[in-house]
């Protein structure tokens, strides 16, 4: 007979959109399921669960990372931005206003993990291409638009970033 073998579990303690979370998670659980479950942000969403449409991206430590590709106890002390905590920061917000200015989203799926690549490729503030915004977004899997209102949404908030208005 095949005995269930007990589930071993260990304490995280990481901060997500600047609030202190401290859990006991099974050493399996995927950093993904970990914000969503466990934290209830279901605006992380997720698609393939094999790092190839970027639908899943968060910010750790400031770095775009794809959630669906690593444990939750490998996040254990970092600091996470999802979605939900963009609007905490003026670039996060002058992000979300120029995707609905240019229309840039659809059914919305892809968006939160595309707003979390576009905020990590602009906060050094430095002008960015078309081709680099584009090479950018290579990472992330759109089936409802043809990521022109996207690329057209990161070149204004790029702009704004640089000091125009
Ligand atoms: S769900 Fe993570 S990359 Fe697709
Ligand atoms: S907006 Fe629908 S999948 Fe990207």
């Amino acid at each position: 007979m095949i005995q269930a073998l007990s589930q071993s579990t260990i304490e995280i303690q990481l901060t997500v959109n600047g609030k202190l979370y401290r859990e006991e998670v099974e050493a399996r659980k995927l950093l993904s399921d970990f914000l969503r479950d466990d934290c209830g942000l279901t605006g992380t969403h997720v698609g393939c669960e094999h790092g190839v449409c970027g639908t899943c991206t968060v910010l750790v430590n400031g770095s775009a990372v794809r959630s669906c590709l690593m444990l939750a106890v490998q996040a254990d002390g970092a600091e996470i931005t999802t979605v939900e905590g963009l609007a905490q920061s003026e670039l996060g917000r002058r992000l979300q206003q120029a995707f609905s200015e240019c229309h840039a989203l659809q059914c919305g799926f892809c968006t939160p993990g595309i707003l979390m690549s576009a905020s990590e490729f602009l906060q050094s503030g430095e002008k960015r291409s078309t081709e680099e915004t584009r090479e950018m977004l290579s990472g992330h899997l759109c089936r409802c638009t043809g990521y022109i209102s996207i690329v057209e949404a990161i070149r204004k908030t790029n702009d704004w970033s640089m000091g125009g208005e």
